[in-house]
């Protein structure tokens, strides 16, 4: 895997591709002593009832917006929490390699499973994006779809995504944000600690694309859409592209 700085067992290739287990003695992917996200049972029954949960809302529009989203991927591609693969039938043919980094033994099983079904070329990498076993600007496109809702440190993360990508690199997004109507963040503020248990640390009140502009990237493409058929305090989306921001971008002539 071209640029890959994993740490142990981190990688396979599924399909095409014997198994590959790439070791570098380099940065570790986890802490010592720090276990795997989704160790809990619950987050594992989560990553079960993940599919079904969301079945609805993927036939009421979300599929299409995958669709449209990923039909910008190019060159090597890096997918964090790809959770269940949902998005692996919508990317283009011809990328240069795609990766799809999951931290979650439960969430990854599956993922595996629907790689071994489809006829993609992937590799799977247990890592939390908030350390990519990727070398500075080696990446293309990174892919988030209600990720940086649940990831611990978004800043952490999103400055990692930054550090990966290339100059012209861009990340493509789709998230469920904070609302901007103050009847919704009411309750998006109320309910966020039992979300949270439910979801599998998932914030329903995050205010992504402002964590987006402070980390080291600018927006150039958002759109703002709903997530139908899903909780009201899940529904309000953001969805675009983002670049890695020029070094004192704003303040030139
Ligand atoms: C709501 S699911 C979204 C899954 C998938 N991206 C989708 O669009 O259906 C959130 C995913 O983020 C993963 N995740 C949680 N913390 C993470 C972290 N620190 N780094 C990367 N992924 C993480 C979870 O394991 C889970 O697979």
């Amino acid at each position: 895997m071209r640029g890959c700085r994993g740490a142990r067992m981190v990688a396979t290739m599924q399909n095409g591709a014997p198994k590959a287990t790439p070791v570098d003695p380099g940065k570790p992917v986890k802490a010592p002593g720090e276990d795997s996200i989704g160790s809990g049972v619950w987050a594992r029954v989560f990553a079960v009832l993940y599919d079904p949960f969301v079945w609805v809302g993927e036939r009421a529009g979300l599929r299409a917006q995958r669709e449209e989203l990923l039909s910008h991927a190019r060159g090597r591609t890096v997918e964090i929490g790809g959770g269940t693969g949902l998005n692996l039938p919508h990317y283009p043919n011809g990328l240069d390699e795609l990766v799809m980094v999951e931290p979650d033994g439960a969430m990854r099983v599956r993922l595996e499973k629907r790689l071994g079904r489809s006829r993609r070329q992937a590799w799977v990498v247990d890592a939390p994006a908030e350390r990519l076993p990727f070398a500075d600007g080696s990446v293309d496109t990174v892919v988030s779809t209600f990720v940086l809702c649940t990831v611990d440190a978004p800043d952490l993360a999103l400055r990692e995504i930054a550090r990966v990508l290339r100059p012209d690199g861009q990340l493509l997004f789709i998230e469920h944000v904070r609302s901007e109507s103050p009847t919704l963040v009411y309750w998006q503020d109320r309910l966020a600690g039992p979300w949270r248990h439910f979801a599998a640390g998932c914030r329903c009140n995050r205010a992504t694309a402002e964590l987006i502009v402070t980390c080291g990237l600018e927006l150039e493409r958002v759109s703002e859409a709903s997530w139908h058929a899903m909780p009201p305090i899940v529904r309000p989306l953001i969805a675009g592209r983002a670049c890695p921001a020029k070094a004192g971008g704003q303040f030139d002539d």
